[in-house]
């Protein structure tokens, strides 16, 4: 694969940043130098020296997607842009990877096959599964169906280390169940689909592991901090939210069956010791 021939959309997220990590010689493109929502664009952009698209761009904000102009924002990059990208894809004999999410179910099942039927529950979901199915259409595509993210971003454990370093004990949901997914991983395993040249397709894509709560989680972020003096108080999505208003309803199963992609040759790490690396990381770099 020449890496050169590589397109990185949405490279400045938390998922982008890490597949330039991984292809430093890619052509790496932010929402204001590619927006992929804007079909003209695409059309007249130069894809002859592209062999590959990682298609890393998302209107990411689910709560609000359930706003007016969420729901208008949610479906232009997480449903009509990915039709765009296929389209183009098709046309110029592209392999477009594209990355799905655990909201496209209800969280109902446990795990997640790939066969499993759309039941999205928010506007986010419904608009990620519609993208889904319009990359599927794409000749050459890879779906990485992922949950959990956490990279270099906002994401839930740089929020639970602020929370360690004002020594507060956070109340945290427990009956949402899932995999963390490391960027790294992720990358990794995108990169092994690519160059293993494996069937087209969806693949889950998380790391391994024992499925955990939210709030499993955070008391293994606190004790990797050794902060043990901090306690985890467990409580249920719908008491955390009782407050709030205008929040989109969430999955509460998210693991998902790793068989397909270990079949395709790929073991992903389990979520403790990939979180034990990226607190590693965290700390070292707030030592520098
Ligand atoms: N985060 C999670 O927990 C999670 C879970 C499951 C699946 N996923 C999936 O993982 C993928 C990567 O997520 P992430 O967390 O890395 O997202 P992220 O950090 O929010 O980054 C998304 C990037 O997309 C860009 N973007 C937004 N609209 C665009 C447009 N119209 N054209 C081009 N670029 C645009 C954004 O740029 P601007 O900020 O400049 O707009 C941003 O840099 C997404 O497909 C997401 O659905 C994430």
């Amino acid at each position: 694969m020449d890496e050169s021939r590589i397109l990185i959309l949405g490279a400045y997220g938390q998922l982008g940043k890490a597949l330039q990590a991984k292809y430093p010689q890619a052509k790496a493109v932010n929402h204001d130098a590619f927006d992929m929502t804007d079909w003209d664009m695409i059309e007249k952009y130069d894809w002859s020296g592209v062999d590959v698209i990682l298609n890393a761009a998302v209107f990411a904000n689910v709560d609000g997607s359930e706003t007016p102009e969420g729901r208008e924002a949610a479906w232009k990059v997480n449903a009509t842009g990915p039709g765009y990208l296929s389209k183009i894809a098709g046309a110029h004999n592209i392999v477009l990877v594209h990355i799905s999410s655990d909201y496209v179910f209800d969280g109902t099942k446990n795990p997640h096959t790939e066969e499993e039927a759309f039941t999205p529950l928010g506007v986010y979901g419904q608009a990620k599964a519609a993208g889904d199915i319009a990359v599927s259409t794409a000749p050459k595509h890879y779906i990485a169906r992922t949950s959990w993210l956490i990279g270099d971003g906002p994401n839930f454990l740089r929020t639970m280390m602020g929370l360690a370093d004002k020594n507060i004990s956070p109340t945290v949901v427990a009956d949402q169940i899932g995999r963390l997914t490391f960027t790294p991983t992720l990358v990794a395993a995108i990169d092994h689909l690519l160059v293993s040249k494996a069937a087209y397709g969806t693949y889950n894509v998380s790391n391994d592991g024992a499925p955990a709560s939210w709030a499993d989680v955070t008391r293994t972020i606190f004790k990797e901090l050794g902060r043990d003096d901090l306690t985890v108080t467990d409580t249920t999505t719908d008491e955390y939210f009782a407050s709030k208003t205008g929040i989109a309803p969430r999955p509460l199963k998210s693991a998902f069956d790793l068989t397909k992609l270990r079949n395709a040759g790929f073991v992903a790490s389990e979520w403790p010791s990939a979180l034990h690396d990226y607190i590693q990381d965290e700390l070292a770099k707030v030592k520098e």
